[in-house]
């Protein structure tokens, strides 16, 4: 698919099929991921995949929506805090590296016909406990993955011109 035709098809989903992801496609997903660029290559993501199945308390747990559990995988994106790359004013980009982490799911996840939710608003003490986290590694953000069960909205976004400034020195 066209670089600029996957990210427009790619939209938050909110409900979804119970239906299984084949494994060769979350294998593909995961692909993505471990390939993405992270600052001074320093790779500080963790990537927990949870089944949903038998789980559905818990996830509910770390965020309250049902269409959360709804498809089989649930991905929990983390970041070990000792190994992210801290520039000298002692700002860490781990999140910017998950963040990244999971953009490249989102998008391998929309090409391969699956989607996908960036969650950000979950209980993190609940995710910590569920996932039995150790001190140093952050949940950054979560998805949902699975096939999609509604149709995509219309994409609300700012003109080019609010968001750009050409700087002409
Ligand atoms: C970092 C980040 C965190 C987000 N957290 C949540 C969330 O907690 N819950 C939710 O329903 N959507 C969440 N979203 C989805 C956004 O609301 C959504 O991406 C935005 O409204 C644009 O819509 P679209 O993804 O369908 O293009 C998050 C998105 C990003 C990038």
């Amino acid at each position: 698919m066209d670089f600029i035709d996957l990210v427009n098809k790619r939209y938050s989903v909110r409900a979804y099929k119970s239906d299984p992801v084949e494994k060769v496609k979350l294998l593909k997903v995961l692909e993505a991921a471990r390939l993405a660029p992270t600052a001074n290559n320093r790779q500080p993501f963790q990537i927990i995949v949870i089944h949903t199945k038998r789980k559905k308390a818990k996830l509910l747990s770390i965020f309250q929506r049902e269409w959360f559990v709804q498809p089989p995988i649930v991905i929990c994106v983390c970041g070990n805090k000792d190994i992210a790359w801290v520039r000298n004013d002692g700002r860490s980009y781990l999140e910017v590296d998950s963040a990244i982490v999971m953009d490249y799911i989102t998008l391998a996840a929309t090409d391969l016909g699956l989607g996908t939710c960036f969650i950000a608003a979950f209980d993190a003490v609940n995710a910590r406990k569920v996932l039995s986290l150790p001190d140093e590694v952050e949940p950054i953000l979560f998805t949902p993955l699975g096939y999609p069960d509604d149709l995509p909205g219309i994409k609300k976004r700012k003109m080019l011109k609010e968001l750009v400034r050409y700087e002409h020195w």
